[in-house]
């Protein structure tokens, strides 16, 4: 399978590594959070990262930003939707849940949805 599009949930220390690796990749990602603010601060986070988390910084526009409430539609759209939000039970059933009610929409495996955890 060609992953062409990833969300990832949640753009704290995990989120943002991950985003990192696939911008690197040349594989666009939106990086989700609780308000798009979070977010863009993480992508800021990783542009001016030391050591440098980009290969070439002129990738950072690959990385998109936005927040669940306004933009959780775009998980829609990707071939892989990466959780990585706190490491809490109920806020990680909440995400699963919601992720669970659009691929049943669309009737798609579930393989493709990744849960970051301890
Ligand atoms: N940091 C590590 O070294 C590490 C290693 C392995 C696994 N993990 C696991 O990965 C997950 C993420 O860890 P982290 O260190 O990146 O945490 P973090 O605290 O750095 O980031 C979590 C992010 O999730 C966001 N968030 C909270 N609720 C949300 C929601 N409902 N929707 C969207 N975003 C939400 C927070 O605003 C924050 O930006 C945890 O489950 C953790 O146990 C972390």
């Amino acid at each position: 399978m060609e992953i062409k599009k990833v969300v990832i949930i949640g753009s704290g220390t995990m989120g943002s590594g991950i985003a990192a690796h696939l911008c690197n990749a040349n594989i666009p990602v939106t990086l989700l959070d609780l308000k798009t603010e979070i977010s863009e601060k993480a992508r800021d986070r990783i542009y001016k990262s030391r050591p440098p988390l980009l290969i070439d910084k002129s990738k950072i526009n690959n990385i998109n930003i936005g927040n669940i409430n306004d933009d959780f539609n775009i998980v829609k759209e990707a071939d892989w939707i990466v959780e990585a939000v706190v490491e809490r039970i109920d806020v990680k059933h909440n995400i699963y849940e919601k992720n669970i009610q659009n691929e049943k929409r669309r009737c798609y495996s579930f393989i493709k949805y990744l849960i970051n955890t301890n």
